[in-house]
């Protein structure tokens, strides 16, 4: 089991009695999830080639229309790094807690960090970098691909060897429609949540909808809301209760309010 971090971290009592009590526990998670582990918000400032340039134009099919290896190679940057990076102990800690409760994660995130803590994840609601597929004919496209050392302004995508056209990561783009698998995933467990069970938002700004409706969802199945964020977001005023700290010192000590 994880260790907890011995620090500082004071979880309300009713948010513990309440997970308690849960059967089941929805975990939202969003980029602050992954930011102890080195992967920067979407919401951060952007550093070095890209500092001018907002993610949210980046991630758009009129940017990748526009200048395909410029966005290509964002892309393959945020690969590389997240390929060097480890999950945190706050990922560990979920995985932990499936041995307690039943643990459904949802999350916006399109690292694989959650996989890598050992968590079974419900659903990918914007995608995975790694799933690469033809951005012409759809075709999933699993060649290894070379990413780069130091970030690079351009970099040709890889070619679809089925219709030659341009490779792109299998994220989902502004504009775009989530996958189909992933909202059925996502509404299955919502809809298994009974009054008493607990929906956990990690590490989500709850600005990017679907996504940032689903807390309001599982309320209105009876679940308890807690929201873990170091700040106050647009979705705080619905949640039932807060946990002000980091997701990888909160959610260790969660797992070890349950355990000790
Ligand atoms: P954001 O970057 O909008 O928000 C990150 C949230 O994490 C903020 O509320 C931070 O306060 C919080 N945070 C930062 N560090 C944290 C930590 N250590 N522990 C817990 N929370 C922390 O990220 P998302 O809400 O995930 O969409 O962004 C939603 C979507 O917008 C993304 O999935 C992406 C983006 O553009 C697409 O690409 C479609």
């Amino acid at each position: 089991m994880t260790t907890p971090d011995e620090s500082t971290i004071a979880l309300p009592a009713e948010v513990l009695t309440a997970v308690q009590g849960a059967r089941r526990v929805l975990v939202l998670t969003g980029a602050g999830m992954s930011a102890e582990s080195g992967v920067p918000t979407f919401r951060d400032a952007q550093s070095g080639l890209w500092e001018h340039f907002d993610p949210s134009q980046l991630a758009t099919q009129e940017a990748w229309g526009e200048d395909p290896p410029f966005v290509w190679a964002w892309y393959a940057w945020r690969m590389q790094l997240v390929r060097d990076v480890d999950p945190n102990a706050g990922h560990r800690a979920l995985a932990d807690l499936a041995a307690l409760r039943e643990v459904m994660i949802v999350t916006q995130n399109v690292d694989d960090l959650h996989e890598r803590a050992g968590s079974s994840v419900t659903a990918h609601v914007h995608g995975r970098l790694g799933e690469l597929r033809c951005a012409d004919c759809g075709a999933p496209y699993t060649a290894e691909v070379s990413l780069p050392v130091e970030p690079m302004e351009r970099i040709d995508p890889p070619t679809c060897p089925e219709c030659e056209g341009d490779v792109r990561p299998g994220v989902v783009w502004f504009g775009e429609m989530l996958p189909d698998a992933a909202v059925a995933a996502t509404d299955a467990a919502i809809d298994t949540l009974e009054p008493g069970d607990v929906a956990l938002v990690v590490g989500t700004s709850g600005v990017v909808y679907p996504a940032a409706g689903y807390p309001a969802m599982a309320r209105a199945e009876g679940a308890t809301v807690i929201e873990i964020n170091p700040t106050e977001t647009e979705i705080s005023d619905m949640c039932d209760h807060h946990v002000r700290g980091p997701a990888a010192e909160v959610l260790p000590a969660l797992v070890a309010g349950l355990t000790g």
